[in-house]
């Protein structure tokens, strides 16, 4: 049976799992505000048009200053609102941190996870897709689309400044990242907590490197890129596991841990699954995660295309969406980006032709 998120009605516990590391900055309770309907299956709008998600290093001034509006409209909402800041940043944790069992596909002792199987690339995608027009409504502006951090691209190698200018004015800046590796430091795709010390040249080689090796050497089929078979009934599998895909094992979780603050109990913000959703730079590096399912598929060959598993298809999750309503989502709904209408202006992807 496909792993089946439970209804917000009552579904989470505050309690539990979710306590596995030291006592951190941020709480570590995480259920979404209760909801008195339970959710219906979600419906694609019929109307909007399709929002394009740009490069942040690159961006105009005037988008910058939308999507910094919109955050910040975002943390002023109340805490009962499920769309406001604190609330998204919940979501991860409620998803990853044990918050949810797989009760609602008949097991109540086990713990459902995002993370480490094949559920890491759709899970994410939905969480962006209602955090995007959570954001749009809130700037009266339904084509706003999120920016995406442009890490597999040189010019995108680095913190993007607009998260750190002003300081705590700034509705993109957390106090919790690494002031080691701010600008002008480059991202390291492999970082494993230690400083490699190479040049800013020979990092971008090695990291277009990384990338090639992730999106196309090590990732020629569904459970290479996606990661393993993960059904009601069994244990979330743990990192690794060879079964974790090659993004999510790789660069996606170097970057986390790459601006995670070494000083705080457990790498908050963007080091620690219960911490990652309040630092804003969270959903702009997931942004570019997301477009690298688009970018893989598009490398062709037989075996570039989603799971065809009914247990991949049928899993599901509930979110709020930006009418505060519970929906339910599925994999199979998200596979087509012309029925979520948005899309990725195109940027280079110098490491398509680098060595692997
Ligand atoms: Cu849910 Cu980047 O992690």
């Amino acid at each position: 049976n496909p792993i089946k998120a439970p209804s917000f009605v009552p579904g989470c516990a505050n309690s539990g799992w979710n306590l596995d590391f030291k006592q951190g900055v941020r709480s570590g309770a995480c259920c979404p505000p209760l909801s008195k309907q339970l959710e219906i299956d979600y419906k694609f709008p019929t109307t909007g048009e399709t929002r394009i998600r740009q490069p942040i290093h690159s961006a105009s001034p005037e988008y910058i200053e939308k999507f910094k509006k919109a955050i910040q409209k975002m943390r002023a909402l109340p805490d009962d609102d499920p769309c406001s800041f604190k609330n998204q940043a919940k979501v991860h944790c409620a998803y990853c941190n044990g918050h949810y069992t797989q009760m609602a596909s008949g097991y109540p002792e086990k713990v459902l996870h995002v993370h480490y199987s094949w559920l890491f690339f759709p899970f994410h995608r939905w969480y962006l897709y209602f955090f995007e027009r959570i954001l749009g409504d809130l700037i009266e502006d339904k084509t706003f689309g999120l920016p995406y951090w442009n890490w597999d691209n040189p010019a995108g190698m680095e913190i993007p400044t607009v998260f750190e200018e002003g300081g705590k004015s700034n509705p993109l800046f957390t106090s919790y990242r690494n002031v080691n590796h701010l600008r002008p430091a480059i991202i390291d795709l492999d970082y494993q907590m230690e400083e490699r010390n190479h040049s800013p040249l020979d990092q971008i080689r090695i990291n277009l490197c990384i990338m090639n090796r992730q999106m196309k050497r090590n990732a020629s089929d569904a459970a290479s890129f996606f990661g393993g078979k993960y059904v009601a009934g069994s244990n979330p599998i743990f990192r690794g596991d060879p079964s974790v895909g090659s993004i999510e094992a790789g660069c996606h979780t170097a970057i986390h841990r790459w601006v995670g603050d070494p000083r705080t109990p457990n790498n908050e913000d963007l080091g620690n699954f219960y911490s990652a959703g309040y630092d804003p730079l969270f959903y702009v590096h997931h942004a570019n995660v997301d477009r690298m399912w688009t970018l893989w598929k598009g490398l062709g060959g037989e075996g570039r295309k989603e799971p065809t598993d009914k247990n991949w298809e049928d899993a599901s999750y509930v979110f709020y969406d930006e009418n505060r309503k519970p929906v339910r989502v599925y994999n199979k709904d998200c596979v087509n980006l012309e029925d979520l209408k948005y899309e990725y202006e195109v940027s280079e992807t110098p490491w398509k032709s680098s060595p692997p």
